[in-house]
Formats: C-alpha cells, sequence, structure tokens
C-alpha cells in the first residue's frame, strides 16, 4: 500500500510550538510503498477514505508530541474508512464490512496511507447520514470539547484561546448549549461573527487596540475560573494573571514559541491560582466505558443533525500531500484532509 511515511523515528530534541506550521514535509515524511500490515488480536484493518491533518498530527510528525515516532511507519492519528478485516476479538469481527470513525493507536499504523491498523476499540461504527469529511475528524477535536467543557460549572463564563480552531467552532456550540458563557479570544477580525453566531458569549480580538481594556471589563463582569488554553505564550500567561482568585490555566496546546511564564508567582499562594495541562489520551484512559460510549454518541448526533459542522479548507490526494501541505496549512478557517483516491 501507499503511504505518508515516517522519515525519522523518536522524539526530536528540541522543544518547539506545536503549532500547525510546516514549512518542509519532505524532511520528515516520504510518499512510500509498504506491505499492507495484518490486524493482531483485538485490532481492525480499514480501508481509508478520508483522514484530517490535526495540529497533534504536525507536532508528532516534528517530533515533539508525547509520543515517539516509529521510522518507516505511515503518519496520522485520525480518520474514515470500512473495516475490511479483524484480527482475533468480537468487536473487531462485529465491525467487519461498517465504516468507522476511528483514532489510531501506537500498537496500529496511522492514517495518512491507503490502509491503517487500530484497536477496534477506538474505531466507532458510523451512524446513518454522517458526512465522510465529519467522520475523518470524529475523535481528537470533538471528544476535547465534550471532555474539557465538563471542567466549567454550568451557569458560569470561561475562557477560550484560539478560539477560531476547530476545536473553538465546535466549543461555542457546546457551551451554548449546556448554558456555559464563552469567552472566546482570536487573534483576527474574520473569525469575531462566526463565534458569536455560534454561540459564543464574548468574542474578543487581540489585535484590537482596546483589547485589554474589554478583557478587564468581561474577566470583572464573568469572573471566569478557567481558562482553556491552547497557545500556552506570553500573552495567555497575562491572561491568567488578570483573572481573580482560584483562575485554572488549563494547556491542552503550545501554539505560541514565547515565554509562558508564571508572571505573578505569589498569586499561586494567596490567590490559589493553578497551572495546570489537560491531555485527551489521559481522560480516554481514566474515563468509563460506558462515559465514553455516551459521548461518542453524543458527538455523532451533533455533526448528523448540523449542530456541529467541519470546514474543510483543502482536500489533498495522498500522492500529492507532501508538496501541497505547507500552503494548505497556511490557510485560515477550516480543516485540511487526505483523501484516498475513491474517497
Ligand atoms: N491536549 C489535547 O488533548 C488536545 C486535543 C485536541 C486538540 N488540542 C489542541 O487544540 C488546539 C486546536 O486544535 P484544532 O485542531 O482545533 O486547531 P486548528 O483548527 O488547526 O486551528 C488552529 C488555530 O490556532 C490558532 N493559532 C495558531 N497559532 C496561534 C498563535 N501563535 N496564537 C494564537 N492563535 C494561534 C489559529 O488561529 P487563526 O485562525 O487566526 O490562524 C487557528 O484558529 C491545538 O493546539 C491542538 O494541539 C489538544
Amino acid at each position: 500500500m501507499k503511504g505518508l511515511l515516517l522519515r525519522q523515528g523518536g522524539l526530536a530534541e528540541k522543544a518547539e510550538s506545536l503549532g500547525a506550521h510546516f514549512d518542509r514535509p519532505g524532511d520528515y515524511l516520504e510518499l512510500g510503498e509498504i506491505p499492507t500490515p495484518k490486524p493482531g488480536p483485538g485490532q481492525v484493518l480499514i480501508k481509508m477514505r478520508r483522514a484530517t491533518i490535526n495540529p497533534s498530527d504536525i507536532a508528532f510528525v516534528k517530533g515533539i508530541y508525547g509520543q515517539p515516532r516509529i521510522e518507516g511507519k505511515p503518519a496520522g492519528f485520525e480518520g474514515v474508512g470500512v473495516v475490511v478485516d479483524a484480527g482475533p476479538g468480537l468487536f473487531g469481527k462485529f465491525l467487519k464490512g461498517r465504516d468507522v470513525g476511528f483514532y489510531a493507536t501506537p500498537d496500529g499504523s496511522g492514517t495518512w496511507a491507503e490502509y491503517a491498523v487500530t484497536q477496534a476499540m477506538l474505531a466507532l461504527p458510523l451512524k446513518k447520514g454522517l458526512a465522510d469529511r465529519d467522520a475523518a475528524g470524529l475523535i481528537v477535536n470533538p471528544v476535547t470539547a465534550v471532555a474539557m467543557l465538563d471542567m466549567v460549572k454550568p451557569g458560569t463564563a470561561f475562557v477560550f484561546s484560539a478560539a477560531a480552531s476547530q476545536l473553538g467552532k465546535l466549543m461555542a456550540g457546546l457551551a451554548k448549549d449546556q448554558g456555559k458563557r464563552m469567552i472566546a479570544l482570536v487573534r483576527r477580525e474574520a473569525p469575531v461573527a462566526m463565534l458569536k453566531d455560534l454561540g459564543a458569549a464574548y468574542v474578543l480580538n487581540e489585535s484590537d487596540a482596546d483589547y485589554k481594556t474589554d478583557l478587564a471589563k468581561v474577566l470583572e463582569k464573568e469572573k471566569p475560573v478557567i481558562f482553556l488554553d491552547a497557545v500556552a505564550g506570553h500573552r495567555s500567561a497575562q491572561t491568567h494573571n488578570m483573572m481573580g482568585d482560584r483562575a485554572r490555566w488549563v494547556i491542552y496546546g503550545r501554539l505560541d514559541d514565547s515565554p509562558a511564564e508564571i508572571l505573578d508567582p505569589g498569586a499561586m499562594i494567596f490567590q490559589r491560582k493553578v497551572v495546570e495541562g489537560f491531555w485527551t489520551t489521559d481522560w480516554a484512559a481514566k474515563t468509563s466505558f460506558v462515559q465514553k460510549m455516551r459521548v461518542f454518541g453524543e458527538v455523532q448526533n451533533r455533526f448528523r443533525d448540523g449542530r456541529w459542522k467541519t470546514d474543510v479548507s483543502a482536500e489533498l490526494p495522498l500522492n500529492q500531500a507532501i508538496e501541497r501541505l505547507p500552503q494548505a496549512l497556511a490557510q485560515p478557517d477550516g480543516k485540511v484532509q487526505i483523501v484516498m483516491h475513491d474517497g
């Protein structure tokens, strides 16, 4: 089978931003031919139709994600396709012939290829009417939105950075439906109206002259204690510094390279402020099977009935992906997806 294969193994030595800048994909990936993988016990083999590219994929390919690379294996964490084979195990056999949205587990192989292997438990049989563009990104961002929003108490507000992201768009509607007021931070004017339409209570543009005053007013009025932050640079440090007592700075991404310093260590003591991390992988490990199924069901329903949608900015055929990736990823407002020959 053909796939975009990792040219390097292990982790990179230098820590850098986890953003989606990807100027030289050819340094990290090559289009190659490898034998189609075989599913082991509890695993399924999926014939790929489409794969989504997330910031975590780019970070992984560069060797700066919390999981070592395996040289020669295809990259890519999520996608959609049809189960064509299964190893020993009842659930895998049940999935045979079904369309699934799935996450590629480290013991399997990546989704930027014609076929991928993963644990059957992380392949979700698709409900009728779900579009492939939504199903290709069914897990990473949607599940993160649901899991992180659980930290926010109903009736309260929370701060959310990089809000024009796919995750931010999902979060805006979900928060509104749960009676939680999203204070969305963006860095451009274009997404402001869109996020308000989706359900954000406030949208503040960091490049506005009055941004800091406006943010201070909103923080004073709403008194949010949760800051869900994918940027984690100097501006995030300032935001947390402006928040009140017990403010929790929850870092779940690192899109900015500038230092995310603690500006007032005394506030960690006397205002009981906290800095912590969030990783959906940890959430999945500690959440019960029943609860996960509930979340997966809710995620599919939201896409099916149109409360959520996936904006796609570019669709790249597998064999053109390496050369077209830098330009495609530089486009704002939407996901880049890799499509297979019959996808
Ligand atoms: N910890 C976890 O388990 C977990 C799970 C899922 C996602 N994530 C993280 O969530 C974040 C969003 O993911 P996504 O797939 O929704 O992203 P996405 O759709 O690819 O969008 C990325 C967004 O980041 C913004 N951005 C990039 N660099 C920035 C910077 N230096 N300062 C401020 N904003 C910046 C972009 O703003 P513009 O629109 O203005 O270009 C864009 O809106 C990523 O950091 C990802 O790694 C973490």
